[in-house]
């Protein structure tokens, strides 16, 4: 039984998740909150191994279904190494992407491929997180913030705007299918506004 919260964040390439994550890792932190921040693909160093094949090189480099199957295992080691010991012994996980993307990306975007992403959840990582937030936010803006950073991992930001737009819309439904679980947050502010209304509903104040 894990002891431990996990919370997750997702949104399109450039929304401000990373940011977003950080400053509610520093912000629990700062009230003596073990936390455990990560990240997806990788969190574990052989999923960072399957993140490099993931996010460079050609945008047509995998099919939908060998993208869906890398992205499974690298999260199966993530959840092994990293998640599963760190909630066990009562931390907070923030992880910066989960399933959910998986659910967008891989689901949604790329072909009618849904049911095989959930089929994969559900017999080898089968875990939700208790809180996720959803940063949403106009693509176009969020591809100009994203490429500007020139970080060499743009295999997904390669596939343009029309495909960021179909990725909010997949995130947007998502939010609306688990409410309970998912939040969406206006991404489009002054990243410290974000942190305080994120901050706010992580600690339920
Ligand atoms: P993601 O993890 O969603 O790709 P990042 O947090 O890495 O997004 O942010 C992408 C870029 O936008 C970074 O250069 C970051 O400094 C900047 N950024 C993040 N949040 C905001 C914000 N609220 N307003 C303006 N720029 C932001
Ligand atoms: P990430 O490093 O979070 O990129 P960014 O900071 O630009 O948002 O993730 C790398 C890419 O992998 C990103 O474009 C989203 C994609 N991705 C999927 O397609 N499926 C997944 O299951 C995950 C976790 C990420």
């Amino acid at each position: 039984m894990s002891k431990g919260r996990f919370i997750t964040f997702e949104g399109i390439d450039g929304s401000g998740k990373s940011t977003q994550a950080r400053l509610l890792a520093a912000y629990l932190k700062a009230h003596d909150t073990d936390v455990v921040l990560t990240r997806e693909p990788g969190g574990a160093p052989g999923a960072e191994d399957i993140r490099r094949l993931l996010v460079e090189g050609n945008p047509d480099r995998w099919s939908p279904e060998t993208e869906i199957l890398l992205f499974t295992a690298a999260r199966r080691d993530h959840l092994e190494k990293t998640i599963t010991p760190a909630l066990q012994r009562g931390a907070t996980v923030i992880s910066d992407r989960f399933a959910d993307s998986t659910r967008v990306y891989q689901g949604a975007a790329r072909g009618a491929l849904r049911d095989l992403v959930d089929r994969l959840h559900n017999e080898v990582i089968g875990v939700e997180p208790d809180q996720t937030f959803i940063i949403d936010m106009d693509p176009g803006e969020a591809l100009r913030r994203g490429l500007a950073r020139q970080s060499g991992e743009d295999r997904f930001e390669d596939m343009g705007e029309s495909f960021q737009h179909r990725l909010r819309d997949g995130f947007i439904a998502l939010a609306k299918d688990a409410p309970d679980r998912c939040h969406l947050i206006d991404g489009a502010r002054d990243p410290n506004e974000i942190a305080a209304e994120i901050a706010r509903i992580a600690t339920n104040t």
